[in-house]
C-alpha cells in the first residue's frame, strides 16, 4: 500500500435513537435501532439509506428524512443529531457529516428540527413554507428584461461585493431556527435581505424589501434575542452581524417608505 492510500475503517454496533411520527397530529416516540458495522466513510445519510434497506427487508416503515444535494447545497437534509443542528461538525450540514465522527458503540439520537413554524410531515421530515412566505415578501428583485448585460456594466465595491455573497450563501435549511431558544428566523431573513439590499440591483425595493420581509418573519417565528446560537448551528458559517445589517435596514424603512408613500 502507498502513503497515499486512504484506509478504511469500520464502526461497530451503533445504535440509533430515531424519532417516529406517523403524521403530523400523532405524537411520535422514540424508536431504536441498531447498525452492526459500518464504514467510516459512509456519509450520515448512507447510514441513514442502510438502515432503511434494513427496515424494508424486515417489512418495516422505512424512516422518512429530507435530502436532495447531498453536497450542502439544497438546505433539504435538516436532522438534529446528538441535540445538535447538523450534527457534530460545525460550518457544513448533514450531508457532508461522514461516520467517521462518532465511534463503535455510540449511541446517536435523531430528531426532526423542533420549532413551531416548522410542523412535522413524518419522522424526521419538517414543513419549512415559512421561510417560502418570507421569501414571496421581498427577496427578489424587478428589473427589466433583455439581454445580458456586460458583468462588469454595474461596478460594485468588492468588501461589498464580498458581504452580499456571504449572506447569499444561506441555503435556507433551518438550523438557525431549530437551534433557537426562541425559534426566531433572524439570520435566515437577515441573510435574504442583506444579500439584496447590499447589492446596487437591489436598492430599488431595500426599504419596501425589508419592511416585508421582517414584518412577514414576525407572523411564524420568535423573536431574536441575541443567543448567537444560530451562528453556531448555520452549516454556511453565516454571521449574525448581518441581523444588524436587517435591523438597520428596518427601522430606515420606517421613515423612508412613509415618506416615498407621502409623495404619491
Ligand atoms: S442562515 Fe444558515 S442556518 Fe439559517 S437557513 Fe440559512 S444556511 Fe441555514
Ligand atoms: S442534502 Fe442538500 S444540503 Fe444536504
Amino acid at each position: 500500500m502507498s502513503a497515499g492510500d486512504a484506509v478504511s475503517n469500520h464502526l461497530k454496533d451503533i445504535t440509533l435513537k430515531i424519532w417516529r411520527q406517523s403524521g403530523p397530529d400523532d405524537s411520535g416516540r422514540f424508536e431504536s435501532y441498531r447498525i452492526e458495522e459500518i464504514s467510516d466513510e459512509a456519509s450520515f445519510l448512507e447510514m441513514l439509506d442502510i438502515l432503511n434497506e434494513q427496515l424494508i427487508a424486515e417489512g418495516k416503515d422505512a424512516v422518512v428524512f429530507d435530502h436532495d444535494c447531498r453536497e450542502g447545497i439544497c438546505g433539504t437534509c435538516s436532522l438534529m443529531i446528538d441535540g445538535q443542528a447538523h450534527g457534530p461538525q460545525r460550518g457544513t450540514a448533514t450531508c457532508q457529516l461522514h461516520m467517521r465522527k462518532f465511534k463503535s458503540g455510540d449511541e446517536i439520537v435523531v430528531e426532526p428540527w423542533r420549532a413551531a413554524a416548522f410542523p412535522i410531515i413524518k419522522d424526521l421530515m419538517v414543513d419549512r413554507a415559512a421561510f417560502d412566505r418570507i421569501v414571496e415578501a421581498g427577496g427578489f428583485i424587478t428589473a427589466p428584461t433583455g439581454g445580458a448585460p456586460d458583468a462588469n456594466l454595474i461596478p460594485i465595491a468588492k468588501p461589498i461585493a464580498d458581504a452580499a455573497m456571504d449572506a447569499a450563501e444561506c441555503i435556507g435549511c433551518g438550523a438557525c431556527v431549530a437551534a433557537c431558544p426562541n425559534g426566531a428566523a433572524n439570520l435566515f431573513t437577515a441573510a435574504k435581505v442583506s444579500h439584496l439590499n447590499l447589492l446596487p440591483q437591489g436598492q430599488a425595493e431595500r426599504y419596501s424589501r425589508v419592511e416585508a420581509m421582517v414584518e412577514t418573519m414576525e407572523q411564524y417565528f420568535g423573536s431574536c434575542t441575541n443567543h448567537g446560537e444560530c451562528e453556531a448551528a448555520c452549516p454556511k458559517s453565516i454571521s449574525i452581524d448581518v441581523i444588524a445589517v436587517m435591523n438597520a435596514d428596518y427601522l430606515k424603512s420606517k421613515f423612508k417608505n412613509r415618506k416615498s408613500l407621502s409623495r404619491i
